[in-house]
């Protein structure tokens, strides 16, 4: 029973857009997470065949089921392994089983299928797991990447090395590779299980989508600095900016959601993360002028979204649901709008990673360039010329993921960065990865940590104001002359 009252509570959520499916179960702290996903992964995936099948047999009304309930367990009665529960809930899902049984048949007949897979429309996506690749962040606060291929290999997997190019990520059985474009990560097959392994449960390796390592990777705060993760929790994302810091500095991380920050404090222990001040906390209300946060130079905002870019969530957009999904996002990105102004107000602040798992671009582009015309001091940097997707134009200089383009979960990034005293001082951003597209000589050598270079100080150098729109491109006026000093720098030079 508990297992249907816990999925029928996820499903709602998941329904209602409150969380990422594998968040919330994940956060329930359910005693079997494998059942409880896989249950609530089936039955929103057959969420609409369910509606239709409780609605024409009149369950509701004559159970008193609430509906969430209702699909769960139709779910399990029906497309399932029958039932997992006795009791009063068995008896009277038995009672109607066979009503319910053949209005589903029906539906069969009607549409000319044989199995229950093929009731859905063409094209719904498939369980996340089956189509995406298994990535694992490899913790380097308690192991190396090549001692974890070691331990990996010893445990029976098989190495192909580094991955050239995307194709490479498709594995099957346990082979894996170490990815093309972030070097902390191993890449598996897609049906790969570590949360029983040792590796997992000693926190040597975060199990991670690609996409979600792109904000730390990219912000890439050195050791010792101060940087506040705005919203922080589950904390994925804080422990990887602990582990580029080395555990040394302070990361100041916020999270408005009491549960959500107590689960990140578990996985922040188990990943050996000791720099962090956690605190349960409105980011809109922390006071940017506050002494704590004077030496705050970078910024992780990585706010509640939509969460549309998680295949697990993605639904069929159907008009119903049309103008209340556009109300949300309008919402959202009001939401997301204002905690990125706020964080632009630190007084140090160099550099800011925005970023969200949704592939709207109402949360995404539009945010981003609503918010440099009101910030004019701040551009964006352009980011991984080698990665395969870029923001919607004109914001090329950001980055999205998707299913197709990146095999991973959809995502957009943004890196904004403060132009210093209009232009007087020179910055030098250590990010290997804002290369402007126009020097391609450079970009095959895909260096394993950001690193200062070159090309990215182009994009930060630039010591004149931009106009808006210059903002919102990344031209600098200048930027050709800079180029050409630059070229005889062979070493970056560390931030100031
Ligand atoms: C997308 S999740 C963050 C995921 C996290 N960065 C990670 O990688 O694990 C967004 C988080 O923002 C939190 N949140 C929402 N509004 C907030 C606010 N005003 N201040 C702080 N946190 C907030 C939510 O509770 C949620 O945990």
């Amino acid at each position: 029973m508990a297992l249907y009252v816990k999925a029928a509570e996820i499903l709602e959520k998941a329904e209602n857009k409150q969380g990422a499916l594998k968040t919330l179960v994940y956060d329930s702290k359910f005693k079997n997470i494998k059942q409880l996903f896989a249950l609530v992964f089936e039955t929103q995936k057959f969420s609409s065949i369910l509606q239709e099948i409780i609605e024409s047999t009149k369950l509701l009304k004559q159970t008193k089921l609430s509906i969430h309930l209702a699909k769960v367990l139709v779910h399990d009665l029906l497309m399932g392994r029958g039932l997992k529960c006795g009791g009063s809930w068995k008896t009277m899902m038995m009672k109607h089983r066979s009503r319910l049984q053949s209005v589903l048949a029906r539906m069969k007949v009607k549409q000319g299928v044989s199995k229950n897979i093929d009731l859905l429309p063409a094209g719904t996506v498939g369980p996340a797991g089956v189509r995406l690749p298994r990535y694992v962040r490899v913790n380097t606060l308690k192991t190396t990447v090549d001692d974890t291929v070691d331990y990996l290999k010893r445990d029976g997997f098989s190495y192909l090395g580094k991955a050239s190019k995307l194709e490479d990520l498709t594995l099957k059985a346990k082979y894996f590779v170490r990815d093309l474009h972030l070097p902390e990560v191993l890449v598996f097959s897609p049906k790969t299980d570590f949360h029983d392994h040792f590796l997992y449960k000693a926190g040597h390796i975060i199990l991670q989508d690609k996409a979600s390592c792109l904000p730390a990777y990219l912000l890439n705060p050195p050791p010792g600095s101060h940087l506040i993760d705005a919203c922080a929790a589950p904390g994925n994302k804080t422990s990887h900016l602990a582990a580029i810091m080395k555990n040394k500095g302070r990361v100041f991380a916020f999270d408005l959601d009491a549960k959500r920050l107590a689960t990140m404090s578990t996985l922040l222990l188990r990943a050996g993360v000791t720099c962090q001040q956690l605190a349960n906390q409105d980011f809109l209300k922390v006071d940017h002028d506050s002494s704590q946060f004077k030496d705050v130079e970078y910024i992780l905002l990585d706010p509640s979204c939509s969460g549309s870019g998680m295949v697990c969530l993605r639904d069929d957009d159907s008009t119903a649901g049309e103008e209340k999904n556009q109300a949300r996002l309008t919402s959202l990105a009001s939401f997301q709008l204002r905690c990125l102004n706020h964080a632009l107000k630190f007084p140090r602040l160099k550099r800011l990673v925005y970023s969200t798992c949704s592939i709207h671009s109402q949360e995404n582009e539009e945010v981003v360039t609503a918010c440099l015309q009101q910030n004019p001091c701040f551009r964006l940097v352009p980011l991984l010329a080698q990665w395969p997707e870029r923001g919607l134009p004109p914001l090329n200089q950001c980055l999205r993921a998707s299913t197709d383009k990146t095999r991973t979960h959809g995502f957009f990034v943004a890196l904004l960065e403060k132009y210093t005293d209009a232009g007087k001082t020179k910055q030098k951003p250590e990010v290997q990865t804002s290369i402007p597209e126009e020097t391609p000589q450079d970009l095959s050598q895909g260096e394993e940590r950001p690193a200062g270079s070159e090309e990215e100080s182009e994009a930060s150098e630039a010591d004149d104001k931009p106009t808006p729109a210059a903002v919102q491109t990344g031209s600098t006026p200048g930027k050709k002359k800079k180029r050409k000093k630059k070229k005889k720098k062979k070493t970056a030079a560390p931030v100031e």
